[in-house]
């Protein structure tokens, strides 16, 4: 498949941006995030598809009205994203709701919206049909592969806290049949950065042998969560989206023809929709040379970007003041009081020199959405580029604001 190179935005581009918005600076290309939402639909076969973007990669605000504007569903996994969503225009119908140990008080406030729920547990079953008798639901089984490009994020097979077994589907279907729950959809998420595409087609085919065993008489849709692989590193071998479109389509319609019903396919791509559209601006503010280790320490740290600390994860970093010089080797550290902090370790980059500005590349999925406040740092400034114009979504609040925000929210109980 003919995938352009990852860097849309150029370097004199990112340079104006961090001139003009000041750094640490996230910057999302708007034009790459449509892209790859639409062309999904484009390389999996199949007519009755929904592709929901998985929120949680980024609840930007910008980034999920762009999506909106381009008819997109969405996964939520909290009442809040629920709530933005909503809040968005997003109707209830283009949610889902997959829940995770979810409360009472939050399931009867998102049962209010009418949103479908996708419910991963025994317990939280009971608790739902119990609460709610007569609804729609959705049942997330562990499909028992375990894929992801790091332990951490394989959200299925033996050690996971997600999902049903498929040994236990008898017991599923006596709380249904107790609470009179229709089953509209059946779900399963394998991993993140799924690499083999094998393992995704044993998934699918461990989750649709249970879908033909059982035979749930209202089923709408099996939907098979997200984990499409995208290339962090510049040299990695990028996974051909065209072919395996076309594999698991035909898995699909095979399944339906002996299945005897045309379902709905859904799939929950969170990195692969906003991952590459993303980079984090950071300047280089001290040098030093511990003994021959070169130490580049910037202005942002791992609670702006916690993927390298969390996940051992690479990010592709580009000198924007010196993209082609000679070349050293820096740990490239941030600013936070802790010793992992590191975008990366012994990382071969051109020459780095204070001031200059650093562009970890590939920083739109889980980077600005895991972020914190971790040694009172306020989360940076993000801005949204969308057919060259820019749009200043949220803005890094001061110093001073962070402090009288946490005196003024403490002020009334002490
Ligand atoms: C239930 C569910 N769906 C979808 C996703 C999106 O995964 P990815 O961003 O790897 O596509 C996740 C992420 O962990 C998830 O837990």
């Amino acid at each position: 498949m003919n995938r352009e190179s990852l860097a849309r935005l150029s370097s004199p581009k990112l340079l104006k941006l961090a001139d003009q918005y000041g750094t640490p600076l996230y910057v999302y290309d708007g034009d790459l995030i449509v892209k790859r939402y639409k062309e999904l639909y484009e390389y999996i076969q199949w007519d009755k598809l929904k592709i929901l973007y998985a929120m949680k990669a980024n609840y930007n605000v910008g980034i999920l009205k762009l999506l909106k504007m381009n008819d997109a569903f969405v996964d939520t996994v909290s009442p809040a994203e629920v709530l933005l969503a909503l809040k968005l225009g997003f109707t209830k119908e283009r949610i889902l709701f997959t829940a995770n140990n979810t409360t009472l008080n939050e399931m009867k406030a998102v049962q209010e919206t009418g949103v479908l729920f996708n419910i991963g547990s025994l317990s939280e079953l009971e608790k739902y049909g119990k609460t709610f008798p007569g609804s729609k639901v959705c049942i997330r089984f562990n499909p028992d592969v375990y894929a992801g490009e790091h332990k951490n994020v394989q959200t299925a097979g033996r050690i996971t806290k997600f999902g049903i077994l498929l040994s236990e589907v008898n017991h599923v279907l006596k709380i249904v049949n107790k609470y009179g729950l229709k089953i509209v959809g059946i779900h399963e998420h394998t991993g993140s950065g799924i690499a083999q595409t094998s393992k995704f087609y044993k998934s699918m085919t461990n989750i649709l042998s249970i879908v033909n065993r059982k035979k749930f008489p209202d089923l709408e849709f099996v939907d098979f969560g997200g984990g499409f692989k995208v290339s962090y590193h510049p040299e990695a071998h990028p996974i051909d989206y065209n072919a395996f479109g076309k594999k698991i389509g035909k898995i699909f319609s095979d399944f339906c023809k002996r299945y005897g019903k045309e379902l709905y396919m859904y799939f929950e791509p969170g990195k692969y929709v906003v991952a590459e559209s993303g980079y984090l601006l950071v300047e280089v503010n001290t040098i030093k040379n511990n003994r021959g280790r070169l130490i580049a320490g910037t202005n942002s740290g791992f609670n702006h970007l916690i993927r390298p600390v969390l996940y051992d994860a690479y990010h592709h970093i580009v000198n924007l003041n010196n993209p082609n010089g000679k070349r050293k080797i820096y740990d490239i550290c941030g600013n936070i009081c802790e010793t992992k902090d590191c975008f990366a370790e012994q990382r071969e980059i051109p020459v780095v020199k204070e001031g200059d500005k650093l562009a970890i590349r590939n920083a739109g999925a889980y980077c600005y959405s895991m972020g914190s406040i971790y040694n009172l740092r306020p989360m940076p400034s993000e801005v949204l580029v969308m057919d060259g114009k820019e749009y200043l979504t949220t803005k890094q609040i001061s110093n001073e604001d962070l402090a009288d925000k946490l005196i003024t929210s403490a002020r009334a109980a002490f």
